[in-house]
């Protein structure tokens, strides 16, 4: 019988979201229902209720969540009722031309659950990034689950199901970001401040974060940068050369996703440096740079998707590390709200007073 729950739904462009009854399927072959125990609000979720990913309105939003496998459809067998899982957005294929390269976390086919979410009415919802999971339950692919230590906090390691694996991945699988490396993060939240982490755990030993709001350098201090510059007070490109003995940052990573941010981290790299864009810009962003600047410099412009992570090899590896006290998520967690909180948690997120709001059900 398919399940009638609650979910936060953004039914038109700008407009405030709201939370309506989520019709889910019972799950067909190769898919799952989860109870979720835990979603994160990402800013891809606004940039969802905003049309700046695409225009298939009605959303159901959120998807960096942690919950319990409740039913599981015709061949599932990676995972069973009772499982503890992390959602992911990366069920790789195995089949398609970067999976067969024995590259999978390039997969062009991920897959998601074939079967809709609906509203009352059988309006079909489009999933944030093909999950939607500010909803007390949904239905995913068998391989959107990760299994992981169920003695770990659903609001802490839930979080590595988007934000804070795009930013660790970006740093150290994008980024390459090795020992003795010097790093600048443009932008600190989230994203930003997991990309610090990860720099941190990889042996950078010159972490620069940038920000415009003074609160955010300082949580970011407190997750691994060894320096901070404001962006409102002093030009980031200079700062951040300064700190590097005059040369630029080894990896510079742009975690806000905006022409003047990417600029910024195009010309605050050293000589055959790497800049990783981990923000997402929206589709109306231009940049125009001299050719012989990018020719000149050498090195790598990278952009990075989901930290070209492999859930199954690294949210695994990630909880242990949380679990040994090595890498900090519970810090990650600013707040923790019910479902109908997350309007006002876009609110915060935009006056930058939140690194995450986690809704817990
Ligand atoms: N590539 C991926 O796979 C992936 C995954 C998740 C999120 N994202 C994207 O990453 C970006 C960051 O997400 P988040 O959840 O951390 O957002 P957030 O809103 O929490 O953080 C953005 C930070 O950037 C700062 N900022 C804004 N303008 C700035 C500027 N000009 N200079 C310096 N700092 C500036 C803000 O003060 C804020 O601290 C978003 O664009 C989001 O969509 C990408
Ligand atoms: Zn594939
Ligand atoms: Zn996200």
């Amino acid at each position: 019988m398919p399940q009638q729950v609650r979910g936060v739904v953004a039914r038109a462009k700008g407009q405030p979201v709201s939370v309506e009854t989520i019709v889910v399927p019972d799950p067909g072959p190769g898919e799952v229902v989860v109870r979720v125990q835990s979603c994160g609000v990402c800013h891809t979720d606004l940039h969802y209720r905003e049309g700046g990913i695409n225009d298939e309105f009605p959303f159901l939003l959120g998807h960096e969540a942690a919950g319990i496998v409740e039913t599981v459809g015709d061949g599932v067998t990676d995972v069973a009722p009772g499982d503890f899982v992390i959602l992911n957005w990366r069920a790789v294929c195995g089949t398609c031309r970067a999976c067969l390269k024995g590259k999978p976390w390039y997969c062009f086919n991920t897959h998601n659950a074939a079967q809709p979410m609906t509203l009352e009415d059988g309006t079909k919802l489009s999933n944030a990034l093909g999950i939607g999971a500010f909803v007390e339950k949904t239905l995913v692919h068998s391989g959107q689950c990760t299994k992981v230590d169920p003695t770990a906090s659903p609001a802490a390691v839930g979080l590595l199901g988007c934000g804070v694996m795009a930013g660790i991945g970006a740093a150290v699988n994008t980024g390459g970001v090795g020992r003795g490396d010097s790093v600048a993060v443009i932008g600190c939240g989230g994203v930003g401040d997991a990309a610090i982490a990860g720099s941190r755990l990889a042996g950078a030993t010159t972490i620069i974060a940038v920000d415009v709001d003074d609160r955010k350098l300082q949580w970011a201090k407190g997750i691994g940068a060894t320096h901070t510059v404001n962006a409102k007070s002093a030009d980031p490109v200079a700062a951040i050369q300064e700190l590097t003995g005059g040369f630029g940052a080894d990896v510079v990573i742009d975690a806000v996703g905006r022409p003047e941010t990417w600029k910024q981290a195009f010309y605050a790299r050293d000589l055959a440096g790497t800049v990783v864009l981990v923000g997402v810009p929206t589709p109306d962003m231009r940049i125009e740079l001299p050719l012989i600047d990018f020719f000149g410099r050498g090195g790598a412009l990278k952009s990075s998707w989901y930290g070209d992570c492999l859930p199954s090899r690294d949210f695994p590896y990630l909880v242990d590390l949380y679990r040994q006290g090595r890498l900090d998520l519970d810090a990650f967690v600013s707040e923790t709200i019910a479902l109908d909180q997350v309007e006002e948690a876009f609110t915060k997120m935009h006056h930058g007073d939140v690194l995450r709001s986690v809704v817990v059900f």
